[in-house]
């Protein structure tokens, strides 16, 4: 449980409708936390825990952050957003006191002109550059990308999705929010950035098993052609991210399958299996 610092003020979570910032939530109101979550309406609300403060605003528009910000001294910060150097001068003029980012793995080896790590950098060089103090969160791929299967897991037993081959040490949402929460409650992990992977590097046809087994199915994955990979990715992405996606994973400018210790050195216990993720969502899929 994440020790409590009572002259420490009310952390902002962002994304709080989201997979990570939905557990950040939880988990910080379960400590006692004064906790205030970010949503863009107040729609978003309802898929919080009633007791839980909310305030609406939007990241890729710095000004209407005012209001959430008031009496803030620790945020949780998703990345990526339109304008993150005017974001951070935002929050730095606020006289926040800790900012956690959360960001990708990719931003290590990927290169300056792929359009997802050129993403990643300046959001980082934001955070970094602001003046507030900070701890940034490089993840691996998140168990909870399987959702994007739900729909054809409802309608039939084959499963198909892109990058058959590519081995992700996929980590549960669940331990990201785990490492924030430790994270924004200790000054001695400002300055450092923390790679972070799950316990085990799966393919995507282990992950089907998985589900399948929990969910008493007989299910199946089968990887899409080159092509059909494509168009899956245009669905919900910009061309360049699609690329950089094909760079990532098709060409193999990124491996994300490296396991590493850091959420049992930060929690203290292990990364939750794709088996625990799977057990605590099986609802999504039925
Ligand atoms: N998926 C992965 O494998 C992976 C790996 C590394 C890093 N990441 C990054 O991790 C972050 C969190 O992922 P997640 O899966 O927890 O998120 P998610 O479930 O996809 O939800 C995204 C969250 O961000 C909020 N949001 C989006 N744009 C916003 C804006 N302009 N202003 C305010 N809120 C905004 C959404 O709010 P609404 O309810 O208003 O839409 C939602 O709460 C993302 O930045 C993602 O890029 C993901």
């Amino acid at each position: 449980m994440t020790q409590v610092d009572q002259n420490s003020g009310i952390v902002l979570v962002t994304g709080a409708t989201g997979n990570v910032g939905g557990e950040l939530v939880r988990q910080l109101a379960a400590a006692g936390e004064p906790v205030r979550a970010l949503v863009r309406s107040k729609r978003g609300a309802d898929k919080l825990p009633s007791q839980i403060e909310v305030a609406t605003g939007d990241l890729d528009r710095p000004e209407s952050l005012a209001g959430p910000l008031e009496c803030v001294q620790r945020i949780f910060l998703l990345g990526g957003h339109r304008d993150m150097l005017g974001l951070m001068a935002q929050i730095q003029r606020t006289g926040v006191r800790h900012v956690v980012l959360l960001s990708s793995r990719s931003v290590l080896g990927g290169s300056a002109s792929n359009a997802i790590v050129r993403m990643w950098r300046a959001s980082e060089e934001a955070v970094g550059s602001s003046g507030v103090p900070w701890t940034i969160l490089r993840s691996s791929g998140f168990m909870s990308n399987a959702l994007e299967w739900a729909q054809q897991i409802r309608a039939g037993d084959v499963v198909r999705g892109p990058f058959p081959n590519v081995l992700i040490a996929a980590i549960d949402p669940y331990d990201i929010a785990a490492v924030a929460a430790v994270v924004l409650s200790r000054p001695e992990h400002e300055g450092h950035a923390y790679i972070l992977s799950g316990p085990k590097a799966i393919l995507p046809a282990d992950r089907m098993r998985i589900l399948a087994n929990v969910l008493g199915r007989n299910l199946r994955f089968e990887g899409l052609t080159e092509e059909e990979t494509k168009a899956e990715l245009r669905k919900s992405n910009p061309e360049d991210f699609v690329e950089a996606f094909l760079r990532f994973f098709a060409e193999g400018e990124f491996d994300d399958s490296e396991v590493l210790p850091t959420v049992q050195e930060i929690t203290g216990r292990a990364p939750r299996s794709f088996e625990d993720w799977a057990r605590a969502h099986e609802q999504l899929f039925r």
